[in-house]
């Protein structure tokens, strides 16, 4: 064989993945999408922005059972939950919070996001929580946007590090903290250089996508999310980094399902829906810069290393072969499209064994 051209990688063992950022929000929508997501991943770190959101160890523990609830039987799954930040969480919840088990306390600044409102309106006012949180070893995990509205909303990334996050490492430099679904050249750049004290986590939509996808001959509201998607030279620097093998980036899907006349709407809301595929996903945009050998690191090593946590034992294999995706799933009530509804998809997970 000419070893200049190797040839292409097309079935993969590796340890079985966790996703680090998800939501699954509760009652009969859970119940679709959780097991989607304990199909592929060992553990998820679940978003606590319900409503009301999950402000107590109490229900982030009741939350927790209607997760486990959910999982289908025979499939092993463990969901890592977390608070909401509020400016009002007690130090005392945190130290209940990791009691209790709970991994990690979510940072939305007020109005960036589904289900915000309740978020951090100065953080300033968290400094109490956050310092428990540095004591008690929390992480901290944050949307880095800021929410002026004079500034451009595809600048509120950069923003956010110059005017938040630098001033919030110099005041807590030993609180872990992970940059949730980086989307800039900058914020990936930013992580590279920081200690290890800071990780960011990087979705498959933004690994596959550009902001040209949101206007591919029509509005697109499946690809909708926030942050937004940016510039080819961000989704570049974003594969760069993701395939690096650089310890301090890691897969979070933010798979975040909405009903889907509630994006394909006037006012749509914001969230791609990535569950059913995620690690297929990502194997794509792997596979794409020819880095497939680096989806392990990034995928399974990485974010349990950050979060201190044992790497799973499973395994699971991968093959490159097509398959078209569900056009749509039953969701409660309503219906939900996944990203690439009906579409081919290039990689299937095909087993998950157990060690
Ligand atoms: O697109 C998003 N959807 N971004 C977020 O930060 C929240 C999420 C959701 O909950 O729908
Ligand atoms: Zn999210």
């Amino acid at each position: 064989m000419n070893s200049a051209f190797p040839a292409a990688v097309r079935e993969l063992t590796m340890t079985r993945p966790d996703d680090w950022h998800l939501h699954v929000r509760d009652g009969e929508a859970l119940r679709t999408v959780v097991p989607h997501t304990a199909a592929q991943f060992g553990r998820a770190i679940i978003m606590p922005n319900l409503r009301p959101p999950v402000t107590t160890a109490a229900q982030a523990v009741a939350y927790r059972q209607r997760i486990r609830a959910g999982v289908p039987a025979g499939m092993k799954f463990e969901p890592l939950m977390t608070l909401y930040l509020t400016d009002n969480l007690a130090a005392d919840e945190i130290k209940r919070a990791r009691d209790a088990g709970v991994v990690a306390v979510k940072l939305y600044p007020a109005g960036a996001t589904t289900h915000s409102d309740a978020g951090v309106t100065d953080l300033r006012k968290t400094y109490k929580a956050l310092e428990a949180m540095q004591r008690e070893g929390l992480l901290l995990l944050l949307h880095g946007e800021v929410t002026a509205p004079e500034i451009d909303l595809f600048d509120r990334e950069a923003v956010f590090i110059e005017t938040q996050l630098i001033p919030l490492r110099r005041d807590f430099p030993e609180l872990k903290i992970v940059f949730e679904h980086i989307t800039t050249r900058e914020a990936a750049q930013y992580v590279r250089d920081a200690d290890r004290f800071l990780g960011a986590t990087i979705t498959a939509h933004h690994l596959l996508y550009n902001r040209n996808a949101l206007f591919a001959g029509g509005l697109r509201p499946h690809y909708y999310c926030l942050p937004v998607l940016k510039r080819e030279v961000h989704r570049i620097a974003l594969v760069d980094a993701a395939t690096s093998g650089n310890c301090r980036f890691f897969l979070g899907t933010d798979s975040a399902p909405h009903p889907a006349r509630l994006k394909e709407n006037a006012s749509g809301c914001a969230g791609c829906y990535t569950a059913h595929a995620a690690i297929e996903l990502y194997a794509e945009a792997f596979d794409a810069v020819g880095a497939i050998n680096q989806l392990e690191v990034f995928a399974s090593f990485n974010g349990a290393d950050f979060y201190g946590l044992p790497r799973n034992q499973e395994r699971i294999t991968l093959k490159k072969e097509s398959w078209r995706s569900p056009g749509s799933f039953v969701f409660g009530e309503a219906e939900l499209k996944p990203l690439r509804a009906g579409e081919i998809l290039a990689w299937k997970l095909e087993t998950v064994a157990s060690p």
